[in-house]
Parts: structure tokens; C-alpha cells; sequence
């Protein structure tokens, strides 16, 4: 089941972006498979509480629940959070707008983020993590093919570096900006893992 959430009791979806979505998840195939970084640091979680920032089809989320986690997976298009939520009793998805959502503090071992950007929510990734916990983040960088195609979309594009200095007050163990391996496309990917 997805449980519609909003914090503050209203409906205060943004509309557009959840329409968008939802027609990209019913009319557009996405990847099933976890990301390479995922499936390489999400043992370094010091427990199995995890929280999937714009969970889309629930890829890692599943990965995660079958690798024995407790997974909350928040997104805001029912229609993408509709094609996993029922797969494995141990995800808890739910429709919210990252836009307004404050993840709860220190209270995930592992979350992670991949292939979003709201730069409002650093603050509260670093802080929703018990002391110990994995920060695993993973998104485009306004470099390469997408700098050439998304001259619209800039604010969900990292910067050079930019990653790294958003989390630097945590214990990094491993940043990378390149080609992402997962993707044919080659899209040019900053990747951080980080530990509270
Ligand atoms: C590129 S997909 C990535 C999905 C997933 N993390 C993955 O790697 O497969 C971006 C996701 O962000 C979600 N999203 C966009 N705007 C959002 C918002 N304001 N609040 C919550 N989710 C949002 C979309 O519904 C979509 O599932």
C-alpha cells in the first residue's frame, strides 16, 4: 500500500512535478537494477534502517528490503511508488513533496540518494542519520551530454565539487565525479559516500 503523506496535514503536492512523473512510470521503462554504488557501500550501514530519497520504481528499495533492511521510500509520484510497494514487507512507502518534507532526526543507519537533487534537504540527510550511519548520494552533474541537453532544468544539476562540500563536515569514504557506469548515456555523475 502507499500511504499519502503530507506534514503538516495539507495537500500540498507539487502537481506538476507529480503528473510529470507519473506519466514517465506509466508510460516509460526504467532501470530494475540498483545502482553500482549502492550495491557496492550499502554493507557499511552500521544497522538495517534505511531511508530511499525519491524512491522512483523502488529499485534500491527493494534491493535493500531483500538485503534485510527496514526501508521507508518516499517519492512523490504514486504511480512509480505503486509499482514496488507491495514487493517486500519490509519497505513503507510513501507519496510526499521533498519540497516540504523534513526527514526525522537521527533515525536512519543508511540513506541514500540517487539520481535527485534538493539541495534544501542536505541539512536534514546529514541530520536524520544516527551517529555511524552511511550517506550514500549519487546524482548529475551539470558537466557532459546533460550540461548540452538541460540548459533548463540547471537547479537539480550538481556543480563541481559541490557534493563533497555539502557533506564535508561528515567522514567522507569515497567521492567521485565521472561517466556513470550504470548508464549508457555516460551522464557525468558526482558520487559520495559518507558516514555521520
Ligand atoms: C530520476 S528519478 C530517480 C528515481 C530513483 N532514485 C532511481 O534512482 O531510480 C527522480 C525521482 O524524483 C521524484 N521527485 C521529483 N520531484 C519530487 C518531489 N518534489 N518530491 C518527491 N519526489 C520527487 C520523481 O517522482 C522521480 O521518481
Amino acid at each position: 500500500m502507499v500511504g499519502d503523506f503530507s506534514q503538516d496535514g495539507k495537500f500540498n503536492m507539487t502537481t506538476q512535478d507529480r503528473s510529470r512523473w507519473n506519466v514517465k512510470y506509466r508510460t516509460e521503462a526504467h532501470p530494475s537494477e540498483a545502482a553500482h554504488v549502492v550495491k557496492k557501500f550499502y554493507r557499511l550501514a552500521p544497522a538495517k534502517k534505511a531511508l530511499d530519497i525519491a524512491a522512483g520504481n523502488g529499485r534500491h528499495s527493494v534491493f535493500l528490503a531483500r538485503m534485510g533492511f527496514t526501508v521507508d521510500a518516499v517519492d512523490i509520484s504514486e504511480v512509480g511508488l505503486s509499482q514496488f510497494a507491495d514487493i517486500h514487507p519490509g519497505i513503507r512507502a510513501f507519496c510526499a513533496d521533498l519540497d516540504q518534507y523534513e526527514i526525522p532526526a537521527s533515525h536512519y543507519d543508511l540513506i541514500i540518494n540517487v539520481k535527485f537533487l534538493n539541495r534544501r534537504l542536505n541539512p536534514y540527510i546529514r541530520e536524520g542519520l544516527r551517529p555511524g550511519g552511511t550517506l550514500i548520494f549519487h546524482s548529475l552533474l551539470d558537466e557532459g551530454p546533460t550540461k548540452r541537453q538541460a540548459t533548463h532544468c540547471r537547479d537539480y544539476l550538481l556543480r563541481r565539487n559541490e557534493l563533497l562540500h555539502a557533506f564535508i563536515d561528515m567522514r567522507i569514504v569515497y567521492y567521485r565525479e565521472g561517466a556513470d557506469p550504470d548508464d549508457d548515456k555516460k551522464d557525468e555523475m558526482a558520487t559520495l559516500v559518507a558516514i555521520r
